[in-house]
Formats: structure tokens, C-alpha cells, sequence
């Protein structure tokens, strides 16, 4: 595709319905490619475009405190504390005790969490476990926090000894603890339980500690589970952040930011030029974002998100099975909708299924586009494939990526 720009009094007549031809065929590829799209978090199966595309053609910018007055009228803030109150209720805080906000996505979740969290602790050392999101050690860098990296379990977990022993050596400065509602690569959740009573038992008080919560993909998929653990204020955190554009499926990369009212005064600035509240990490801030996520969530409600979360589970469920039955070693971990698994030998099929790999593993995330169709094409063609990389041996050993007990690797077939 040549794409280079031409000055408008340059081009010739058609140039026009060049550029039209060059968006069709565009809009084809990405089509296409949706088929093999599963690598990462990103639901692609948004389905209001057309209904919301009207609103394309005007600039709406909610610039400063959803919860102040607007100087213009170009701006959504009630859609967006529409939303707001909604993710409140689901995370049990009341209306009058919360301040949150549209973020451009779960990155900058973290980057206000952690803000709101330093500015409470100016002192505080940031803990965060080493299967956490990278932008959690670019929040310490760019506020120039101590960062203390702890370990972390083979699921994915934050090692709590670990990080028990780290606070302990630690006590003199408050702790600023992001927990993992849901790690990027594997989904491991944090246990919040255990890590409460951890700065309890190593003598930090409620008000020497700041918890937030990165929830960026299972935020809206764990609360719909049956049984799974509730993510809720009513315990000791302090803010919990999602992306809007993972499991819901916005079209343009957004997020929710909760936090208490009462921290919120910490980074708050009044600034006449936009006749508002500066507390928020951007200045303009895309309005069209609440209007995608309102609609959405109208559209799907409980049920509707209910329904999304149980299909990605069992969907998941089916293709770690299949993998295992074809002697492919695979990890799943409880209520996740990722598979871990052996990396694929080949760049050109990572490439092609579009995925993501960390060592010598590559995952699946199952989203609620992920059909069993897409599934069985993508293990059809990963067991063609490795047939040529590895013949007819088995695969390299991954217990200390995924578990010896998600390993069949000819060792552990050896030896079982
Ligand atoms: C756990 C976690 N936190 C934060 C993020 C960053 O979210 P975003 O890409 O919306 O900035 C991700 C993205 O994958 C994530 O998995």
C-alpha cells in the first residue's frame, strides 16, 4: 500500500476515489484478518458502530473532572459518570464515596492509581510482582519511585513470602502495592485476602499502605463468573482500574479509573482555563469513549456480560483440552480465558495468528469473538504445522513456565 501524502492541488481527478479504494481495501484486510486475531486482549466483535458512527463528525473532548460543569457543549461527562456510577456499584463503593474517571485505557489506569497512591505516600516504595503490566514500572519511573520487584509463582501469582519478606525489610517506608486482578500473560489473580493480612501481620496500619487494583482485562469478566472472587472497596484499596476496550470491545483503546473522593483532593488543581478540576492524567479526553462504553453496557447488561464471560471460560476450557489430548503442553489457570502454551517454532505462524509469546511459551486469549470455529482452525493448523517443526518428539520441557503439571514434554512423559 502506498500511502505517502500528496498535496491536494497535485493530484489528479481521481485521486479521490484512490483514497476511497485504499480504505475499502483496508477495511477487507482488517476483516479478514479478524479470523486471526488471537493473541491479544482486545474484543473486536463491537457491534453499535453504525448506530454511534453519527457521532463521528462532531469533536466531543471531556477535558478536566467529569463531575464539574462543562464550559462548552461539546463534551459527554453525563454518559461518562453514567458509566463511572456504574462500574461504582459493581465494585461496592457508594456514589457519594467515589471519584473516578475515562481513561484512555488500563496504562493510564495504573498511572493514575499509582499517582494518587504516591501522592498519599510521598515516601512510599512501589511493589509490584514481576508478572505485572509494564506500565507499572513506568509509573515508578516516571514519578522516580522505589520500586521492590517481587517474584512471582509459576501461575502467575505474586509470591507472597516474597513480598512478605520485602515489606518486612522495608518498614520504615509505606507501601504502595499494585495488585493483579488479572496478570497479562497468564491471568493470575492476586490474592487481596492474603495480602491485607501480610501488612497486618508485618505491622503496617491502614494508613501507611495504598492498594490499587489492575484490572484491566478481568475486571469485567471475574464479576460475572459464578463463585469466582469479588473484587470490592469494601476491602482496604484504594482504586482499581479496567480497559474499556478489552472483554466490552470499544472500538477506540479506553478505560474506568475508580478511586475514593477523599484521595482525590491529593492531585486536584483548579484551572480557569477549562473552568474545571484538573485531576486527570490527560488534559483533552476523548468524549466519543463513554458513549461506545454506555451504549455497550445498556446493550449487554448483566446478562449480556454474564453470557460473554461463560462463553470465553468454557471456550477456553475446550481449546486446553484439545491441546493436551494432542500431547501439547498448556496451561489454564482457574476462571482464566487464557491458554499458555508451548511457543509455536515458526515466526511466520506467530505472525499469522497474531500472538503473543514470552519465553518458550505463546498464548491464546479467548475473547467473545473467539468462536469455537476460530478455535478448531487455529489448533488444526498449530498441529499441522508442529508435526514439520518437531516431527513426530515431543515438545521442549515448560514446567518452570507452566507447571510440571501442565508439562508433557518427554521428560515428564518419562517419568509419569
Ligand atoms: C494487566 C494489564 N494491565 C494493564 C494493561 C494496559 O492496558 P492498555 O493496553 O489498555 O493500556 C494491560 C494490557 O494488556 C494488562 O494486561
Amino acid at each position: 500500500m502506498c500511502l505517502s501524502l500528496i498535496e491536494p492541488h497535485i493530484k489528479n481527478k481521481t485521486s479521490s476515489e484512490e483514497l476511497n479504494m485504499i480504505l475499502t481495501q483496508y477495511v477487507d484486510t482488517l476483516s479478514q484478518r479478524m479470523k486471526y486475531h488471537i493473541g491479544y486482549p482486545i474484543n473486536l466483535s463491537y457491534e453499535h458502530h453504525a448506530t454511534l458512527a453519527p457521532l463521528l463528525q462532531f469533536h466531543l473532548n471531556n477535558c478536566g473532572d467529569p463531575f464539574t460543569q462543562h464550559p462548552t457543549d461539546f463534551h459527554s461527562k453525563d454518559f461518562e459518570v453514567a458509566v463511572l456510577d456504574w462500574f461504582a456499584q459493581l465494585w461496592e463503593i457508594e456514589k457519594d464515596e467515589y471519584w473516578g474517571y475515562i481513561t484512555s485505557g488500563g496504562t493510564e489506569g495504573n498511572l493514575h492509581g499509582l499517582l494518587v497512591g504516591r501522592e498519599l505516600h510521598p515516601s512510599g516504595i512501589l511493589y509490584a510482582s514481576k508478572d505485572s503490566h509494564y506500565s507499572i514500572s513506568k509509573a515508578a519511573r516516571l514519578y522516580r519511585m522505589e520500586l521492590q520487584t517481587i517474584n512471582s509463582l509459576v501461575n502467575g501469582e505474586i509470591d507472597y513470602e516474597d513480598l512478605q519478606s520485602k515489606l518486612l525489610v522495608n518498614k520504615n517506608k509505606p507501601a504502595i502495592i499494585n495488585i493483579n486482578f488479572g496478570t497479562t500473560y497468564k491471568v493470575a489473580i492476586d490474592d487481596v485476602d492474603m495480602i491485607l493480612q501480610i501488612l497486618e501481620n508485618c505491622g503496617y496500619s491502614n494508613d501507611r499502605y495504598y492498594i490499587h487494583c489492575d484490572a484491566a482485562l478481568y475486571g469485567l469478566i471475574v464479576p460475572f463468573i459464578n463463585h469466582a472472587k469479588i473484587i470490592t472497596f469494601k476491602k482496604s484499596i484504594g482504586s482499581i482500574s479496567v480497559s474499556g476496550h478489552k472483554f466490552l470491545g470499544c472500538s477506540m483503546p479506553c478505560g474506568v479509573q475508580i478511586t475514593k473522593r477523599t484521595y482525590i483532593t491529593t492531585i486536584s488543581k483548579q484551572v480557569e482555563y477549562i473552568a474545571s478540576i484538573d485531576n486527570t492524567i490527560s488534559g483533552s479526553r476523548n468524549g466519543l469513549a463513554p458513549i461506545f462504553l454506555w451504549y455497550s453496557l445498556s446493550m449487554k447488561g448483566n446478562a449480556g456480560l454474564q453470557k460473554d464471560a461463560k462463553i470465553c471460560y468454557e471456550n477456553a476450557r475446550y481449546l486446553k483440552d484439545r491441546l493436551h489430548k494432542a500431547g501439547i503442553s498448556a496451561m489454564l489457570n482457574e476462571f482464566s480465558n487464557i491458554v499458555v502454551f508451548e511457543r509455536p517454532c515458526d515466526n511466520k505462524f506467530i505472525r499469522r495468528w497474531q500472538l503473543s509469546c514470552a519465553r518458550d511459551t505463546a498464548h491464546v486469549v479467548v475473547m467473545p469473538g473467539t468462536t469455537k470455529e476460530i478455535i478448531d482452525n487455529f489448533f488444526k493448523d498449530l498441529v499441522q504445522e508442529r508435526e514439520k517443526w518437531c516431527g513426530i518428539t515431543l515438545g521442549p520441557c515448560l514446567a518452570d513456565d507452566i507447571g510440571s503439571q501442565n508439562c508433557l514434554c518427554s521428560y515428564r512423559n518419562m517419568h509419569h
